[in-house]
């Protein structure tokens, strides 16, 4: 393999905190030692930054990503609760990376349940619970919005059904919840469906979450490539990473149009930072799904071949069960990088080409049949003192955590002081009918924090 096919690619590096330096150090000398034409240009992130410069990821930071298009990131520590945002979450809005694909592949010498899995979880990115939007809506009642867009779900659609079609992948399984989530997972679904009839050469199927997850524990081997929504996306790719051999193994990549960040899904693991024991296979792994990304293949599986052998002869860290340090094992790696075999012939895999997605229509809601307010009532004796009618609008259903009080009769019931109050008409609505009733519910000292209204086709 001749250094010369590649001229240098300039790459982001951020080692980022914990176990991070360690295992990007690591994986910094592999690469090198595989001779990989890459200048790394190293630029700060995570909790260490923030408490020497103020900000967990400064604007240098982006920058260096959106000048290289390709970054390497070793884990961040993100406060629970309190403190800043979460790094991953703000560099995948800040670049538009839509797309996180984690590949859980069985690796020779880790001995797991299954022997045979190879599947890819291609999960979104951006939307869904994610979007940070909450509010507290009452003292006893939090509330998250689940956002799922038509154009964020052709996207990551279309980079599922093309990384397929280009990896010689066979099957594209759409996993949802839209037996529940009818309206969000419904409009995942339906844009599953849209762009699969673009890839007639893939069999397109889709499975409920739930099912999938046992379907997964049990016949794993089944399943080829994956698309979910960011939630289940994120809980259903460390499952898969568990059949593998669990977070040490795990890699995963942050995919937007122009630019790709790549990391172990493993976090900081502050309980081992600093003893020289963590793994780096995981972030090893994420290198090397950054070098196919590259078009630079042929290292990925020079670095690849080098990893197995080493697994195969039993040299791995404590967390798989080996007794190597981080320095034994990453020196066991670059020891046997020489025994590659030939790849003459062998052809750098091209990038992923991210279809257009034909841009949807902007259309708006036709017409306003209805709105749902929600009010806080503290008297669980009896139901809001909400009036019965206002203008056209009529109240047909009041419920309590989704179970139906009026029309009664009350069921028995855990009670929150949450209502959702259901007015409809026989024709379209407008705002200043919605404000006449708000301002009527106001006047009657009902307290409202929450106005849904209801498109035509969710009223009839
Ligand atoms: P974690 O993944 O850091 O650790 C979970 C367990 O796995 C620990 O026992 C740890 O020692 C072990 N572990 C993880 N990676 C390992 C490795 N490479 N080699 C050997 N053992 C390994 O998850 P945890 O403890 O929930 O999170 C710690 C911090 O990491 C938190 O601040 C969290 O927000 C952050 N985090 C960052 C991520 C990222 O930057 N991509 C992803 C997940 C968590």
């Amino acid at each position: 393999m001749g250094d010369r096919m590649h001229a240098h690619r300039r790459v982001t590096l951020i080692r980022g905190d914990g176990i991070g330096p360690e295992i990007t150090d690591a994986v910094v000398r592999i690469v090198h030692a595989a001779g990989v034409p890459i200048e790394w240009e190293e630029v700060p992130a995570g909790l260490a930054c923030f408490e020497q410069c103020g900000s967990p990821l400064p604007a240098e930071t982006l920058d260096s990503i959106r000048r290289n298009g390709v970054a390497l990131k070793g884990p961040t520590t993100t406060p629970v609760g309190t403190g800043h945002r979460s790094v991953n979450v703000a560099i995948r809005t800040a670049l538009d990376l839509f797309a996180n694909v984690r590949p859980a592949k069985s690796l020779p010498g880790i001995v797991t349940r299954f022997g045979n899995v190879d599947l890819i979880v291609v999960r979104e990115n951006i939307e869904d619970t994610y979007s940070a939007i909450e509010h507290q809506q009452t003292a006893d009642v939090a509330q998250t919005l689940r956002i799922i867009t038509r154009q964020g779900s052709m996207l990551v659609h279309q980079y599922a059904f093309a990384l397929a079609r280009q990896l010689g992948r066979r099957r594209v399984t759409c996993v949802h919840k839209a037996n529940i989530h009818k309206q969000s997972d419904g409009l995942f679904l339906e844009c599953f469906r849209q762009v699969a009839q673009d890839y007639p050469d893939i069999v397109a199927d889709d499975i409920i979450v739930d099912n999938a997850c046992m379907q997964l524990v049990v016949r794993p081997e089944t399943f080829d490539v994956l698309v979910l929504p960011n939630l289940f996306g994120d809980i259903v790719s460390d499952l898969c990473a568990g059949l593998v051999g669990g977070l040490g193994v795990a890699p995963g990549g942050n995919i937007g149009r122009r630019h790709a960040v790549f990391e172990a899904v493993h976090g900081s693991a502050p309980d081992i930072a600093g003893k020289g024991i963590a793994n780096p296979t995981a972030l090893l792994l994420s290198a090397i799904q950054m070098l196919e990304h590259i078009g630079m293949g042929r290292y990925a599986r020079r670095i690849e071949h080098a990893l197995f052998a080493t697994l195969k002869a039993g040299i791995m860290t404590r967390d798989l069960g080996g007794t190597a340090s981080t320095d034994q094992f990453c020196h066991a790696i670059i020891a046997r990088l020489g025994d590659t075999p030939s790849d003459e012939g062998a052809r750098d895999q091209q990038p992923v080409v991210i279809p257009d997605p034909p841009l949807p229509t902007p259309s708006t809601v036709s017409n306003w049949r209805g709105v749902d307010v929600f009010v806080e009532w503290n008297q669980f004796d009896r139901l809001p003192p909400v009036p019965e009618r206002s203008g056209g609008l009529a109240l047909t259903m009041i419920s309590n955590r989704g179970t139906k009080l009026f029309p009664g009769p009350p069921p028995p019931v855990t009670m929150v002081n949450w209502y959702r109050c259901r007015y409809t008409a026989d024709a379209p609505i407008d705002s200043s009918e919605v404000l006449t009733l708000l301002a009527q519910l106001s006047a009657n000292g009902i307290r409202w924090m929450h106005v849904e209204l209801l498109p035509e086709t969710m009223v009839s």
